[in-house]
């Protein structure tokens, strides 16, 4: 395994490969590697001649100069946990390399981006994403691209940005990782205090209650919003939004129907924890009074 920091050297590394037309799966993170990564990278070097992992804490999508400053950083654990799965490559290049003087370009998706986490965290957290995805895409050219579920609507925005621009590319969309608890990994875990860390399942919790009463015939999402917002106000956790949108669209949905994503952001303490999870709403029968419709 190499590891590579510019874009020029990635290039160059890559090339006879590309000549032998292998396949290049690639896992783009920014680091302190848990696993849900690995999980990525097992499924990249299952499905690949050539595994690519970059490691970027990138500037442009953070909009607290602080979280940026605090973003836990390992270069060294990450590498040997990257070669444990077979990575071939790993990308870590300086923020020069990524953004030279004068970049100026910003991809963004205005509509889908100002919701929910872009609400929270300024629409152009999404326009950071986005951009340097679509850069660290042109420097890699893999043939599949892997992304966790856990992030739910950088995911979407990603393959609606694939898909419009016609990155020659696949989108893999590999399930959340959870700790044995349900309490999704996220990089931002270490930070969570003893007694945070043993509230911090409530998030996953609020989620399962939300999925079972759907399951058991309930569709107003205010509803769910309110009974999940109570009980995790009890765990002690303020939540920022819970929400369920269309999978296919991410509009935001006034009644659950057809495939769903459910949403949930708070705070646990001083750290921010996002977890969601997929829901196939079943058909209610047309005379049902919990059936209802999205028409506002
Ligand atoms: O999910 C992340 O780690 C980042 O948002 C990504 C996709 C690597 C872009 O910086």
């Amino acid at each position: 395994m190499k590891t590579i920091t510019t874009s020029e050297a990635l290039r160059n590394e890559l090339a006879p490969a590309r000549g032998r037309a292998l396949t290049i799966g690639f896992v783009p993170t920014m680091g302190f590697l848990h696993d849900g990564h690995l999980s990525l990278l097992r499924r990249a070097r299952a499905e690949n001649d050539v595994v690519v992992l970059s490691i970027f804490v990138n500037p442009m999508q953070f909009n607290d100069p602080n979280d940026l400053l605090r973003y836990p950083r390992d270069l060294e654990r990450d590498a040997s946990l990257a070669h444990g799965e077979g990575t071939d490559l790993v990308f870590a290049p300086e923020v020069s390399d990524i953004y030279p003087d004068g970049f100026a370009t910003v991809v963004g998706i205005p509509a889908q981006s100002a919701i929910l986490e872009g609400a929270i965290r300024g629409a152009s957290h999404f326009d950071g994403v986005l951009t340097v995805v679509a850069k660290l895409l042109n420097i890699v050219q893999p043939t599949v691209a892997y992304f966790g579920q856990k992030d739910a609507q950088q995911v979407f925005l990603v393959q609606r940005m694939v898909r419009d621009l016609a990155f020659p590319l696949r989108v893999e969309v590999c399930p959340t990782v959870r700790e044995a608890d349900g309490l999704a990994m996220s990089s931002r875990n270490v930070r969570l205090s003893n007694d945070d860390r043993r509230v911090s399942i409530a998030l996953s919790a609020a989620l399962q209650s939300a999925h079972r009463a759907i399951e058991n015939g309930e569709r107003n999402v205010t509803i769910l919003r309110q009974r999940a917002v109570e009980a995790l106000k009890h765990a002690g956790i303020a939540t920022e939004y819970f929400d369920v949108v269309s999978a296919q669209s991410f509009e935001p949905l006034v009644m659950a129907s057809g495939t769903v994503i459910i949403l949930v952001a708070a705070r646990v303490g001083p750290v921010r924890l996002i977890d969601n999870v997929v829901v196939d709403v079943p058909t209610l029968d047309a005379r049902d009074p919990a059936g209802g419709t999205n028409e506002v």
